[in-house]
């Protein structure tokens, strides 16, 4: 008896010491943080089932944070509740995960795990560009990253585009700086500065003539070659503007055929790198129902797809895929246009694709999907968005159809956002 209301008062005092590490947060908020303040915040609604899976995790991360001694500050708020404070962050759909760091504020797109948003934390609340000082920080650093972006060399106007474009892309990524001597000796660089990004073993110099502006080729570069792909990393990876070449598997237990598709593409992407690296990315990817939404049909896994997330579009391979060959033939029939690409995004398939979707998201089972978790806020507003593109659609075309897109609530019709909505200030 005692022991059970021992417990009970334990766990009521764990509960209110973890809480504690959580700050509620009202329309006040603005007016009574400090400048040098830096926060992570939920914006949560009462009856959103997702966010009522996140409230725990919200909490670990909260304990997390703050027995570590970092600097944020974590709080939530009542979207339905805090108007103002909803309105100044943008807020059109819940969650919604920001951080606001020096008024600037930043949006969390990837996963709602507690390891996705503690990293995004620990970036953006940290500099911009962190300075490797060493060889031995140099090599820590790498043997973490997948990818690592590096300026090397003294203060320059690059530096200054370097430091900017971190700030945009520091949502995804950490960007360093270092310079020429702790960098491995084997590293040849034509000149200094230089901005280098390592991955797949061996490194890629940025060079303005072939490759554009740094801000493209970061996006287009920074992701691995080969990756397990999830749906946010497949909406990340539009930005990129390569295609992306998948093997899909069983959600669950893979079979043995799933298991043999993922080592066909990892052997190919690895085997093939100079060759296909320039226009595609490969990946392997559990369950098929993100790429089912783009498709909109049920695909029977494994299969591959190529997916163009410029355009909404994708590539089905003609016959069965049974040896590396036979991927090959795809790849090049796809790059030498002998292939022909289905999907796209006219207005027609993406007022389809809006309603395929919604009847799939209505499906409860489908609430759990990463992309599609955020509807409910939005969903009256952007139906009213699409019928308004339909009908203007009879109306002479207007001027930039891509920029005003009525379904910006909805990722899932919008896999590709422009990166400046990502990093909203
Ligand atoms: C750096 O930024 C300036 C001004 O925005 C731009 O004109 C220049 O092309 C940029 N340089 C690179 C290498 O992107
Ligand atoms: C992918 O989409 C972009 C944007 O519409 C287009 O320019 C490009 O040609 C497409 N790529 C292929 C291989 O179809």
């Amino acid at each position: 008896m005692l022991d059970t209301r021992k417990t009970l008062l334990l766990s009521a005092l764990l509960v209110l010491s973890v809480s504690a590490f959580v700050e509620e947060l009202d329309d006040t908020f603005l007016k009574t943080k400090g400048d040098d303040e830096i926060w992570l915040i939920e914006f949560y609604a009462p009856w959103c089932t997702v966010c009522e899976q996140l409230d725990p995790v919200w909490h670990q991360i909260g304990s997390e944070l703050k027995s570590l001694g970092s600097l944020v500050n974590v709080g939530k708020s009542d979207a339905m509740e805090s108007k103002d404070l909803t309105k100044e962050f943008k807020v059109q759909s819940v969650p919604t995960i920001m951080m606001l760091k020096k008024d600037v504020k930043y949006n969390y797109s990837g996963p709602k795990t507690k390891d996705g948003i503690m990293a995004f934390a620990d970036r953006v609340s940290g500099p911009l560009v962190r300075h490797l000082s060493s060889v031995q920080l140099f090599h820590h650093v790498k043997s973490r990253h997948d990818v690592m972006i590096v300026y090397v060399g003294a203060t320059s106007p690059l530096k200054g585009n370097f430091t900017s474009i971190a700030e945009t892309l520091i949502v995804y990524s950490y960007f360093f700086s270092a310079s020429r001597d702790v960098l491995p000796k084997e590293v040849s660089l034509p000149s200094l500065p230089a901005v280098v990004i390592f991955k797949d073993g061996t490194y890629f110099t940025f060079n303005e003539e072939s490759d554009g502006d740094l801000q493209s080729w970061i996006n287009r570069e920074r992701f691995p070659n080969y990756n397990q792909i999830d749906g946010y990393t497949l909406y990340a990876m539009g930005e990129s503007g390569k295609l992306v070449v998948l093997a899909l598997g069983e959600e669950k237990s893979l079979s043995a055929e799933s298991l043999r598709y993922k080592s066909l593409v990892e052997k190919v992407s690895t085997d093939y790198k100079d060759i296909y690296s320039r226009n595609f990315y490969f990946g392997f990817m559990k369950g098929s129902e993100y790429i089912d939404g783009l498709v909109m049909g049920e695909l029977s896994v494994p299969t591959f797809i190529v997916v163009n997330l410029s355009n909404d579009g994708f590539f089905l391979p003609p016959g069965a895929v049974q040896t590396e060959r036979h991927l090959l033939d795809f790849l090049n029939g796809i790059l030498d246009g002998s292939i022909q690409g289905q999907g796209g995004n006219s207005i027609d398939l993406r007022a389809q694709r809006l309603f395929y979707n919604i009847k799939v998201t209505l499906k409860p089972a489908f609430v759990k999907s990463p992309v599609y978790c955020c509807f409910l806020i939005s969903l009256p507003l952007f139906v009213v968005g699409v019928l308004i593109r339909l009908c203007r659609k009879k109306l002479p075309a207007s001027a930039n159809e891509d920029d005003d897109d009525g379904a910006i609530l909805a990722p899932s019709l919008r896999r590709r956002k422009k990166l400046t909505d990502k990093k909203s200030d």
